[in-house]
């Protein structure tokens, strides 16, 4: 079945581009910047990996970042995760950004997007893997300064398909963020947000990006079984969920593949993706050989979570058809 994954064409929709620094590159940036780093190798970064926790991932995961800081490391850094992707037959992705993890230490937002901008044309030319930027908001800021990160992003609309919130969940509700979210839905941004999974008042937060915000999408949102009128209406609309099974297993307490399969039974179009595979070491393959070891799905099923997700993906329809 590794052979029927690997040959599978893939597309990925939930992965955070600074999730995807390898401590190899890290290091590189490091040097290139001038940098001290609190590890002498890379193994010893890698064993500083240990999560148990939303929140203790995310400490490591912005200290990891401070290397980035000039539009080549934005390039190589998106350029690097597009290589892989290519090997692993992935062939589009939407790939989110953090812009306030670099623009609140001083990174200019024209650095961050022109760097990933000119990575994702290279790659399409290269490799032939296309792919799109989601900008993501740190809902542990403030309302308003997502708000102006939202306006500073309308010189690069064109460059931007939709964006996303992510970040430290506890005490920061969706609705935290309706007034951007309107914004960004009348500049013509579709809308997509973490509801990460087994965090407190998790179906409220769904419950409130599903109502009162209106999301395109919704980033992992595995609780939302324990709400059947929930299930109800993002079957209706065709809503997808995009889950990142060995994400869950670093961050909860499980990877979540049975909450997984109960999703796809019940017919809610639900996909596989990586979320930040440099630190949770897999990317999209080996999170759907993960959840294939936990599930033992079948061809069918493997292949109907790609079909998923390209249907749910933010191309045009005659684009998305193509890969249909
Ligand atoms: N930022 C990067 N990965 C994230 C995740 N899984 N949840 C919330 N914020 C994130
Ligand atoms: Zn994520």
């Amino acid at each position: 079945m590794k052979d029927f994954i690997a040959g599978l064409p893939k597309c990925e929709l939930h992965l955070h581009i600074e999730g995807t620094l390898e401590p190899e590159l890290k290091f590189e940036l490091a040097a290139r910047n001038g940098l001290e780093l609190p590890y002498a190798t890379v193994e010893e970064m890698r064993a500083a990996y240990t999560f148990d926790s939303l929140s203790s991932f995310l400490t490591i995961y912005y200290e990891g970042m401070r290397v980035l800081r000039t539009e080549p490391d934005f390039y190589d850094l998106a350029m690097a995760y597009l290589r892989r992707a290519a090997e692993q037959n992935v062939r589009y992705a939407e790939i989110f950004f953090d812009p306030q993890a670099h623009t609140s230490r001083g990174v200019p937002f024209d650095v961050v997007i022109r760097g990933l901008r000119r990575a994702l044309l290279d790659a399409h030319a290269q490799l032939g893997v296309r792919a799109q930027l989601i900008m993501c908001f740190l809902r542990d800021f403030q309302a308003e300064y997502a708000m102006a990160t939202l306006l500073e992003s309308l010189p690069y609309k064109e460059w931007i398909v939709g964006v996303g919130l992510d970040s430290d969940e506890k005490g920061n509700p969706p609705a935290k963020f309706a007034a951007v979210y309107e914004r960004a839905r009348q500049e013509g941004y579709l809308l997509t947000m973490h509801c990460d999974v087994d965090q407190d008042d998790a179906i409220e937060h769904i419950r409130q990006a599903v109502e009162e915000i209106g999301v395109d999408r919704i980033d992992h949102g595995v609780n939302i079984l324990e709400d059947q009128r929930l299930v109800e209406v993002v079957l209706a609309r065709g809503t997808g969920l995009t889950c990142c099974p060995v994400s869950n297993g670093y961050v909860t307490d499980s990877m979540k593949a049975e909450g997984i399969r109960k999703l796809m039974d019940l017919g809610v179009r639900v996909t596989v993706n990586s979320d930040d595979p440099a630190y949770f070491a897999a990317y999209v393959q080996e999170n759907i050989e993960a959840l294939h070891d936990a599930l033992q799905l079948s061809r069918e099923e493997l292949a109907r979570l790609q079909r998923n997700a390209f249907e749910i993906t933010w191309l045009p329809r005659h684009v998305k058809d193509a890969y249909l």
